[in-house]
């Protein structure tokens, strides 16, 4: 979503700014601006789509400053144009805003009432002509922006620049991240710790209803309520070499290959391998007496959350309820008192999952979180912090997250067992070395990389693409779906294989490719007869599976690729790899922007 970043600094900083701005692209946007003050004026560039586009702008028409703010816009209100590109200038203050502004249409009324004229379709714009509005009756910056943020409903991050005070931004946040960085001399704004990543290592992290005054040399923080607060100044650890792909074309396919290396990191925090157990990083919390547990999630991470419903209720024997993050909150869901609330997701900020999670805190659940960024909201509203070691996912389209949360999940669903005096100590033991030999066999399921390459072209043709799977494997194949609808914008379902005969069946010709997932193991055979209905009727089927299911089942298959033979635990992280690199590859074929799909955004901050 919407990227800000700000420079107080002493030099020119519209190539910083720039150089920001490209470290926030993998938050998916599709306008960008730039706004310095110089020589007493606030001076812009905007322009539509990819940050290319505002650099030919800036080399056409170069910005001086060394006070500035940027933007990338990923539209909400109005189309992603030129005149909805922030910053929004009005009367010598410029804003940014990432966020929605829920009550922007009856402060824009009062604002035209005052006869103030509005050049864009944003939500955002009604901010400058607020603060704007508090200058013109006599207000310094400070009291501007105190007296108009809690006029703000919804959720925003925002940086303020001010023609007639240059030397400083005023930066605010409510329910979307906002960052300061200390430099030398400088100090900055910006979205992420990997916006800074170029400028700074030395960063506080905003609370909610936070906002700041980031002067050269000073920030100066306040609470919602206005009164000074320090926020604790940490290393952010982020090195601005992350942005380095090493010897691969896209972000996406580094962080595929990633995957054997941060599960078996985060896996250090989960398992003790010499004692043969499983342990969380948060030892003092006892699942023996949960009663229920509710599991919610966007996206990806509400299929490892499926995955995990799977596990739970297995060893666990506890009743898993599961969720869509933006169902959840609004279908009054009954909630068990003593009843723990699991809430995954690889940024921490996904707005519907924030406002789950804080729901149900309301209703008394104890807050766990599954979670890749630490310092993310969740991670900081949780009882029970669960952190993946996933390191930072830059691709739009998550994969070593995914794997990460399912290692975490796993390890959690033989706790809660162990807790609840539904796991022995000897299945405990199988459980640990299982889940340790995950990373070889992932990286076994990667050697497999040039065969997808070799086959992908036959799903690069297809207009629509089903994935079929049961058990623990029906949320791979919803996930296979959905890295191939995101990344290569073909049409793509998974269904639970037994599912097919009561409708979906109906689609299949020789035009439609099936990707079947199916490990040699307890559901084989089944899936397999669901297989061959799909083929009777002219289905054209890629089998993924073990050698020894391949040996029972390829035959009339137009392709198979093979896995390595795994217990069923692991099969969901090794299986991830095949449907990652066949999206990965397709969408190569076609030619998409595969790190940056269109219409997508990293960290979804808006409902
Ligand atoms: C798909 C994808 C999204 C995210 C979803 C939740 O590849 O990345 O579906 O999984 O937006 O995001 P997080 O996990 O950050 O809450």
């Amino acid at each position: 979503m919407c990227g800000i970043i700000g420079i107080v600094g002493r030099e020119q900083v519209a190539s910083r700014l720039m150089d920001g701005l490209r470290r926030l692209e993998y938050r998916g946007y599709d306008s960008a601006g730039i706004c310095t003050i110089h020589d007493g004026a606030l001076e812009r560039r905007r322009a539509e789509g990819k940050l290319d586009n505002l650099a030919r702008e800036l080399v056409a028409s170069p910005l001086d400053g060394a006070v500035g703010i940027a933007h990338t816009r990923w539209a909400t209100h109005g189309a992603p144009t030129v005149g909805n590109a922030h910053p929004h200038v009005v009367d010598g203050v410029a804003v940014v805003h990432n966020g929605i502004i829920e009550n922007f249409k009856a402060l824009r009324d009062e604002m035209q009432s005052k006869g103030r004229r509005f050049e864009s379709q944003t939500d955002s714009e009604v901010v400058a002509h607020l603060v704007a509005d508090q200058l013109a009756q006599g207000l310094a910056p400070e009291a501007a922006v105190a007296a108009v943020l809690p006029r703000l409903h919804g959720a925003f991050a925002i940086a303020i620049l001010f023609r007639d005070h240059p030397g400083m931004i005023i930066g605010a946040r409510l329910g979307a991240p906002l960052t300061v960085g200390l430099g030398d001399g400088e100090s900055y704004l910006g979205s992420d710790a990997l916006a800074l990543a170029a400028l700074t290592q030395r960063i506080a992290y905003l609370e909610e209803g936070d906002w700041a005054v980031v002067t050269h040399d000073a920030v100066r923080i306040h609470d919602r309520d206005n009164n000074p607060v320090e926020r604790e100044i940490v290393q952010s650890g982020v090195s601005a070499a992350i942005y380095d792909k090493g010897n691969h074309a896209h972000y996406m396919q580094k962080e595929i290959f990633e995957q054997p290396v941060v599960v078996a990191q985060t896996l250090q925090s989960y398992v003790r391998p010499l004692e043969q157990k499983v342990a969380l990083p948060q030892m003092d919390f006892s699942f023996g007496p949960v009663p229920r547990i509710t599991i919610v999630a966007c996206g990806t991470s509400f299929y490892a959350g499926m995955v995990a419903k799977y596990w739970l209720e297995h060893f666990a024997r506890v009743p898993v309820e599961l969720d869509i993050a933006s169902e959840f909150r609004y279908r009054d869901p009954v909630l068990e008192a003593g009843g723990l609330a699991l809430f995954i997701s690889q940024s921490g900020e996904t707005a519907d999952t924030l406002a789950a999670l804080r729901h149900a805190r309301a209703q008394g659940q104890k807050i766990a979180v599954v979670v890749n960024v630490p310092t993310s909201s969740m991670a900081r509203e949780a009882d029970l912090l669960l952190p993946t070691h996933a390191g930072p996912e830059v691709g739009v389209a998550s994969t070593k997250a995914f794997t990460c949360q399912l290692a975490v999940l796993a390890a959690l669903a033989a706790k809660v067992a162990r807790d609840k005096g539904r796991m022995s100590e000897e299945e405990e033991r199988d459980i640990v070395r299982h889940l340790s030999e995950a990373p070889a066999a992932m990286n076994a399921a990667l050697a497999h990389d040039e065969d997808i390459k070799a086959m992908a072209h036959v799903i690069a043709e297809a207009r629509d693409v089903l994935y079929l799977g049961r058990g623990q494997d029906y949320p791979l194949a919803l996930e296979g779906a959905l890295k191939l609808k995101e990344i290569s914008y073909i049409h793509a379902e998974g269904y639970a294989a037994g599912e097919m005969k009561h409708g979906p069946i109906a689609l299949i010709d020789d035009a439609v490719p099936i990707i079947v997932l199916a490990p040699s193991g307890p559901l084989f055979e089944k899936t397999v007869s669901n297989m061959q209905e799909v083929q009777a009727r002219g289905g054209k089927v890629v089998l993924i599976s073990d050698a020894e299911g391949i040996a029972q089942a390829g035959e009339g298959s137009i392709a198979t690729i093979e896995m390595p033979k795994v217990h069923p635990l692991i099969a969901p992280l090794v299986y991830a790899i095949p449907v990652q690199l066949l999206a990965y590859h397709v969408a190569v074929a076609k030619g998409t922007d595969v790190d940056q799909p269109r219409n997508l955004a990293k960290s979804v901050t808006v409902e």
